[in-house]
């Protein structure tokens, strides 16, 4: 028990994971060095308005250079394992073709400074940064994704898989699709409603192809794909909203697990999502399923939704939290922990997951620099509440195996840019100074004890 949390970290069993979550873009910085071809991201942050303060990741927080500083602090924090990206055009600037050495040298260099400080190291083949030569081709909308993901993913496994054991294959597709290709907030901006149905076709599908090859390729690997699911509540008992409410269900949780474990789109709850079919080739909905060792849930919120007449097709809205009277984070989000619990119940309730990893959580909170100080109490007990409802749900009987904070450092934040700040280690962006937020501490001591 430390101060006035009442679990320990031996609560949650010897056999659970301790790690902090990263993803290339926000960190690395170096986008023009080493051979490192341009992803779609360097393109969406020079368009005026699409990032917040004009800001960009050009340096980031310059992990490229910085990694084995950045990597000691996650031992510093006591975590014992790492998940970090890969970007696809540092390793394939033009996203197939000719590999670019460089970039696997700089991945094997993070791989082995994790290793000499008995890290475990995590990949994630892709969080969201794809090659705009790509994107030029048409991205997530072209069929040929397959050939180039597969590709691509079998690069990765033949070079790393000898010491990378721990894969998770696509980082929350339902944000590239919505957000990506759907309303345009995310890059590559493309704001269509007519992308949703394809590039969520072609991201499943990428799903279960990234699952095999990593399984083809790597002896004992661990093998995973990471899933934005927030539980969500309707504003009334109304049929209207219990209606509007299931179909935010299916888009915001169901979406991408059900066709991985063999069953299917979530039709049943939206209808709209029936027209898939248009996209579907002979044997892909065979090709959809893949058996996962684990299931990666990305929970930060819970959300509240009604029925409306003025968003088409979904026909629903969210109630923001601010808007009722609940704690939020810097993000808007709400704070509950009740709504970690319930998401975990409702996975663990899928007869197919295996194993639950939560491959990320975490809070921006406005952090204030005292000296060298950032007393950041609002983190830590969010870090304190979320952890404790999984611990409840654990002895409840749901088969979660670790967890993952996000994240290590404060970092560009997509479409936020510098604004939001998710570290357990403060940046100071002007010099690259690294400080241990309070809520870093805490998790030095927990993960101690
Ligand atoms: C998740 C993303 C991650 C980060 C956190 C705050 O949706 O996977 O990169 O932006 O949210």
């Amino acid at each position: 028990m430390i101060g006035d949390i009442h679990f320990s970290k031996q609560d949650f069993g010897d056999d659970f994971s301790w790690g902090v979550a990263t993803a290339a873009y926000q960190i690395e910085g170096a986008v023009d060095e080493d051979g490192r071809g341009p992803c779609v991201w360097d393109k969406f942050a020079k368009i005026k308005g699409k990032i917040k303060n004009g800001d960009n990741a050009h340096i980031a927080c310059d992990f490229y250079h910085q990694y084995e500083s950045d990597i000691e602090l996650v031992r510093t924090l006591g975590f014992e394992e790492f998940r970090f990206s890969i970007s696809w055009s540092r390793i394939l600037p033009q996203g197939f073709g000719d590999i670019n050495e460089a970039g696997i040298a700089f991945y094997n260099r993070v791989i082995d400074k994790c290793l000499s400080l008995n890290i475990i190291p995590w990949i994630t083949l892709y969080h969201w940064d794809l090659p705009q030569a790509l994107e030029d081709l048409g991205g997530w909308k072209s069929r040929k994704i397959l050939e180039w993901f597969e590709s691509y993913a079998t690069i990765c496994a033949k070079a790393f898989g000898d010491r990378v054991k721990k894969w998770i294959v696509l980082n929350e597709p339902m944000a590239v699709a919505g957000l990506g290709y759907t309303t345009g907030l995310h890059a590559p901006g493309k704001k269509s409603i007519a992308n949703f149905l394809p590039v969520v076709h072609h991201l499943a599908l990428c799903q279960s192809i990234g699952g095999q090859v990593i399984r083809d390729n790597v002896a004992g690997a661990f093998i995973g794909t990471a899933i934005s699911c927030s539980y969500v509540h309707a504003a009334s008992q109304n049929l209207k909203d219990l209606r509007a409410a299931k179909r935010a269900d299916a888009l915001m949780n169901r979406l991408f697990i059900e066709p991985a474990l063999g069953l299917g789109y979530p039709i049943d709850a939206f209808g709209f999502l029936g027209n898939i079919k248009r996209y579907m080739h002979a044997g892909d909905a065979e090709r959809l399923r893949f058996d996962f060792d684990f299931i990666g849930i990305q929970n930060y919120f819970s959300v509240v939704v009604k029925h409306s007449y003025f968003a088409p097709v979904v026909w629903l809205k969210e109630v923001p939290a601010r808007l009722r009277n609940v704690p939020v984070t810097a993000m808007g989000w709400e704070i509950s922990s009740g709504g970690m619990y319930d998401i975990l119940k409702q996975f663990d309730a899928y007869k197919g997951i295996k194993e639950i990893i939560v491959s990320e959580n975490g809070a921006a909170f406005q952090d204030n620099v005292d000296g060298d100080k950032i007393p950041d109490i609002d983190r830590k007990i969010f870090y304190q509440n979320y952890l404790n409802a999984i611990l409840k749900a654990k002895k409840d009987g749901v088969n979660v195996k670790g967890y993952l904070a996000w994240t290590l450092m404060d970092n560009f934040e997509w479409a936020e840019g510098y604004d939001a700040r998710f570290g357990l280690v403060y940046v100071d962006f002007r010099n690259q100074k690294r400080i241990i937020k309070d809520s870093g501490k805490w998790f030095a001591s927990f993960l101690k004890a």
